[in-house]
């Protein structure tokens, strides 16, 4: 416990119950009280009566100079000065609840209930006679809070220099944490105490093509765990970050306390903001259940009912890609041995090939063949467009047109033979970080792929941000990836961005913007590695707030395989792969080993032919962060069950309990595991298949090797 000084406690006493306000979660577990401390606003959280978060401060501070004074008239009075987190008396209460079901387009199961009762605080400033709405909606798996800015004559156009909203905790708990950064998120997870994260913070984190790190802070989502005798699971995390910066955590470790770090623009100014507009939801997301966390759908329950008047276009996809091997270094994006091009001007024909481009139509065809005789309806090519030779690192503003092909990749012709085969090409545009060009090009990009019949794109934001100076997460950089999600909805396409800002359920909002990588994904095993636990944790951390496009399906996993005396390797087992399919929602699913690796593990390769990639039901049946996870779904418009199974470094044995299957049925299951000398460094192809009947009275048991997993398609027998 930490130390509270007699002047605290004689406070708090003085103040306690004076002016608060109570609110309950619906089943009544969770409460949390509201109230101002002279003037400054604070709350805190009760779950079974016992404190989870102690009296916790809220406000913003903005800069003081706003008023840009053009002309004397429009001068802002001298009192818009103040910052908005203290002087404040209650004006008015308002109190709501709600309790309703809604269907995401795509999703983990097919209804999502979002039951809350919600507190609405109108708080005066009276020296600057100003107003500001601090929102709580209380749900049964825990708090979101929101600031709500209205429209007033002395509140019109402000710049915040921090939001400071804590989150205090009473005790030391464990965390799975990566370091702050204002421009990626490609970090492996670390775990340690709260109080042990500044020790740790300086070699918690590896280089990348973009960074700013943010000393002594971590990303949200977070998570963390009271231990004991009565564990208790916490998530932090952030839902509905729109115009307006993402957000990392200060930690303080030695009171146990989180406060929240805006992403900072050019200028250092963190959101310009035109009331009347509201924050983004602060989320405290607790159970005493690992498995609930999971399965919390608070952060999409935050954010607004979709606007989009179709969403018909919108479908999950399984696909294949000419990725892994540019990944890898077995091939190349670019074309030529040039070094220095200029888009428009270079022609491209003239180069010198340099042997090794990936993306040419005799290959591309090779992929749509084996794709298409597997039942993929997507296959995604990378490297087709012009401008790779000096793609990255020049800053260079005009570096894709996103609409010139190489002149060996026959855009035409591919689409047409991909169609033939019920395929579509997944379209890909790399900004190299260069928003403003693709900006400029949208429009006649996604008209293109209008023109030859692509329906999604995978975006990426790889290095520095153009605007020069824009991070990954500042406000303007967020709100061109909503731009460009709804350009594309314009055009019917559907979105999966890698480098962009993690979601915090927005894709409630923007359904199209199907998925995104914006974590350490499969690719990082080709550089500096993820090690055993990592997909352990994502799901806790990144998946909170949406899907990621982690691009599992690796078979080979020693790429010593392809180079002789390499050392690098997917540090997972071949059956671990297939589980992460089911572990890891994923609606935008690839399969992204090569063909001739898939076509000498055609076995094991079923399942990812037969797994679903949009789910009715979910059953998250055990996890423990950074150890294991066991998940069951239910495809989407079938009766079909999948379920996968993942471990950390650690060997695990597991048993399968199918009491979620439907009574008085019966089922043949495939079982894909381990094979008994199965280990991810020694032997990580090893597997085994095998096939039963079983019923909802059955279990299964299953021996889960170091790193690794195993994957069970559940059929009803007719
Ligand atoms: C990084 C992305 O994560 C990866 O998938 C892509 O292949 C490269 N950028 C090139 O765009
Ligand atoms: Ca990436």
């Amino acid at each position: 416990m930490k130390k509270i000084t007699m002047g605290a406690v004689l406070f708090s006493m003085m103040f306690a119950g004076v002016n608060a306000q109570t609110l309950q979660s619906p089943d009544g577990k969770f409460r949390m009280d509201f109230q101002l401390k002279q003037g400054v606003p604070y709350y805190n959280l009760k779950y079974n009566e016992a404190v989870v978060v102690e009296d916790s401060r809220l406000g913003l501070r903005l800069f003081k100079d706003t008023a840009i004074k053009f002309a004397s008239e429009i001068a802002k009075p001298e009192d818009a000065k103040f910052d908005l987190n203290n002087g404040f008396s209650k004006k008015a209460e308002t109190r709501d609840s709600k309790n309703e079901t809604w269907q995401p387009v795509l999703g983990e199961k097919k209804n999502y209930i979002n039951h809350y009762n919600e507190l609405a605080v109108t708080l005066h400033q009276d020296a600057t006679d100003r107003d500001i709405v601090v929102k709580f909606r209380l749900f049964n798996d825990g708090l979101g809070f929101r600031y709500e800015f209205p429209q007033q004559k002395n509140l019109n156009y402000f710049v915040i220099r921090e939001e400071d909203s804590e989150i205090d905790f009473p005790t030391d708990m464990k965390a799975w944490w990566i370091a702050a950064d204002y421009d990626s998120q490609e970090y492996q997870p670390q775990t340690t105490k709260i109080s042990e994260i500044p020790a740790r913070w300086p070699n918690s984190f590896d280089s990348n093509a973009s960074q700013k790190m943010v000393p002594n802070a971590v990303q949200s989502p977070l998570m963390l765990k009271k231990e004991g005798k009565e564990p208790l699971y916490v998530n932090l995390g952030e839902a509905a970050v729109l115009d307006y910066p993402a957000s990392n955590l200060e930690v303080d470790a030695v009171n146990f306390k989180f406060k929240t770090h805006l992403t900072p623009d050019r200028q250092g100014a963190k959101g310009y903001i035109q009331t009347s507009s509201v924050s983004p939801w602060r989320t405290i997301i607790i159970s005493p259940k690992a498995e609930e966390v999971l399965g919390s759908k608070m952060m999409f329950n935050l954010n607004e009912p979709t606007k989009y008047t179709d969403t018909s276009y919108i479908h999950p996809t399984k696909y294949m890609g000419v990725w892994w091997e540019m990944i890898i270094g077995k091939s190349q994006w670019a074309y030529s041995t040039a070094e220095n091009v200029h888009i428009g001007v270079t022609d491209f024909s003239k180069l010198t090939p340099n042997g090794k481009h990936a993306a040419n139509t005799t290959k591309v065809k090779e992929y749509i063949d084996f794709a298409a005789e597997n039942g993929f309806k997507g296959l995604l090519i990378e490297g087709w467009n012009v401008g790779w030779e000096d793609w990255f690192g020049h800053s260079k503003e005009f570096v894709f047109d996103f609409i010139t092909p190489y002149p060996d990749f026959d855009i035409k012709a591919l689409n047409e033979y991909a169609h033939s085969k019920g395929m579509k090409l997944i379209m890909h545009h790399e900004t190299s970080g260069s928003a403003t060009n693709y900006e400029r090009w949208a429009d006649k990009a996604f008209k293109l792929m209008n023109d030859y019949g692509y329906d999604a794109v995978k975006t990426g934001y790889v290095g520095d941000i153009i605007p020069r100076g824009e991070h990954h997460y500042s406000q303007w950089t967020i709100n061109h990836y909503y731009r460009i999600a709804e350009k594309a909805n314009e055009y019917k396409i559907m979105v999966n961005s890698h480098e962009s800002v993690r979601p915090g359920g927005e894709s409630r909002t923007y359904p199209n913007y199907i998925s995104a990588e914006a974590a350490r994904g499969t690719e990082f095993e080709a550089f500096a590695g993820n090690n055993p636990d990592h997909q352990t944790i994502l799901p806790f951390t990144r998946w909170m707030g949406g899907p990621m496009d982690y691009t599992p399906g690796i078979f080979q996993t020693k790429l010593d395989y392809y180079f002789p005396g390499d050392k690098r390797f997917v540090k997972t087992t071949l059956a671990k792969q297939l589980a992460l399919y089911v572990v890891m929602y994923m609606p935008l699913q690839m399969a992204a080993d090569l063909p001739e690796n898939y076509k000498r593990h055609m076995d094991a390769f079923q399942f990812i032919k037969d797994v679903a990639a949009d789910w009715d039901d979910t059953k998250i049946l055990s996890a423990e962060p950074g150890d294991y996870i066991i998940t069951a779904r239910k495809a989407k418009g079938t009766e079909d069950w999948f379920v996968g199974g993942i471990t950390d470094e650690n060997k695990r044995e597991y048993t399968v309990d199918f009491s979620f299957l439907d009574k008085g049925r019966k089922y043949e299951v495939t079982v894909y595991e381990d094979g008994k000398d199965a280990d991810y460094v020694n032997n990580p192809q090893s597997y085994n298949i095998y096939k039963k009947t079983v019923t909802n009275k059955s279990k299964i048991k299953i021996n889960m090797a170091r790193s690794g997993g195993f994957a069970i398609s559940a059929k009803p027998v007719k």
